[in-house]
C-alpha cells in the first residue's frame, strides 16, 4: 500500500524529503526503494520551482493518487520513464537511451506510432525531429500524464491515444514504428501473439518504413525468448541494425536492440 503523498504536493513541504527517505529505507525491493529515492531527488529540485512543482502535484495526483487503471505498475511508485524537460527521474533513462538507438537521426521528419507510449515521456522528447508522434497506451492514467507533460511544455505534434495495440485503427500509415518491451506485457493487458503483434507494425509500416525494436530486460525474457521474437521480426522484416544496449539505468542494460525495414 502507498504512503499518502497528497499533502507534500499541495505545498512544498521540507519534511516530505524525510518521509521519502524514512520509506525508501524501509521499502520491501530495490526498485520501489530506487523509485522512492527518485521522487526524493525530483522533489528537492522543485523547491524554487513553482510552475514546475505544480505540474508535478497534477501529474502525481492522476497517476499515484487518484488512479483508475489497476493494473501493474511499471513505475513501482513513481515514474518508469525519466524526462529531464520537466525534472521527472524514472526506472528508465530517456535521454540515454535516445541517444544510444541513435533515435534523432532515424525518426527526423517523420511520421512515428510509438506503441505502449507509458507516460509519453519518450515520445515527447522526440517531438522536435519527428515529424508527428502518436502514443498509444491503454492506461488511461498514464495517457492523462502525457497530455499534461505536451501542455506545459506547448508541443503540438505530439498525440496520445487510449488505445490498446490490438484495438488500434488508423487511416495512417506510418513511417517509423517504435516497439520498445512491448511485444509481449506481464500486466496480462497484450491478448496478441508475438506473430500477430508484428504482422500489425508491418500492416501500420510504409514498405521501406523501420520497426525500432527493444526487447525487455534479460532479467524478464529468456534467451530462448528473445530468439523467437527475433525470428519472427526476420521473417517479416529485413533487419538492418541489431546490438545490445549497454547505456543507462541497470533497467536500460542489457537490451537487445534493431533496426528493421518493411519490405
Ligand atoms: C514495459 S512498459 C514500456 C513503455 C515504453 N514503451 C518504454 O519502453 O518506455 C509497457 C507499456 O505498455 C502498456 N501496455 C501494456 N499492454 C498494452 C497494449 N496491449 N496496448 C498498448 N499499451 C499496452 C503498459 O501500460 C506500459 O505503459
Amino acid at each position: 500500500m502507498m504512503h499518502d503523498y497528497r499533502p507534500y504536493y499541495n505545498t512544498y513541504s521540507m519534511c516530505a524529503p524525510m518521509v521519502f527517505a524514512k520509506d525508501a529505507l524501509f521499502s520491501r525491493g530495490s526498485t520501489k526503494r530506487i523509485s522512492l529515492i527518485n521522487r526524493l531527488r525530483d522533489y528537492v529540485g522543485l523547491r524554487d520551482a513553482p510552475t514546475l512543482f505544480s505540474l508535478h502535484r497534477k501529474m502525481s495526483e492522476r497517476l499515484f493518487f487518484d488512479r483508475t487503471w489497476q493494473s501493474h505498475d511499471y513505475g513501482e511508485g513513481y515514474f518508469y520513464q525519466s524526462f529531464d524537460r520537466i525534472g521527472v527521474r524514472g526506472l528508465r533513462d530517456t535521454k540515454a537511451r535516445v541517444e544510444a538507438m541513435g533515435l534523432r537521426d532515424l525518426l527526423r521528419g517523420k511520421h512515428v506510432i510509438d506503441i505502449g507510449s507509458n507516460a509519453g515521456f519518450l515520445s515527447l522528447s522526440l517531438a522536435d525531429v519527428a515529424k508527428e508522434v502518436v502514443g498509444l497506451e491503454n492506461n488511461p492514467d498514464l495517457v492523462a500524464v502525457g497530455n499534461l507533460a505536451r501542455d506545459y511544455l506547448r508541443v503540438h505534434n505530439v498525440t496520445f491515444v487510449t488505445s490498446s495495440f490490438e484495438d488500434f485503427t488508423t487511416s495512417k500509415v506510418a513511417d517509423v514504428i517504435l516497439s520498445f518491451a512491448n511485444h509481449s506485457t506481464y500486466d496480462g493487458n497484450t491478448k496478441q501473439s508475438v506473430e500477430e503483434y508484428f504482422e500489425k507494425c508491418k500492416r501500420l509500416l510504409h514498405p521501406g518504413g523501420l520497426l525500432i525494436f527493444e526487447s525487455h530486460h534479460p532479467t524478464y525474457e529468456s534467451p530462448e525468448a528473445l530468439q523467437h521474437v527475433v525470428l519472427v521480426i526476420e521473417r517479416l522484416f529485413h533487419i538492418r541494425e541489431r546490438k545490445v544496449l549497454m547505456a543507462g539505468t541497470f533497467f536500460d542494460r542489457g537490451r537487445t536492440y534493431i533496426v528493421a525495414e518493411r519490405s
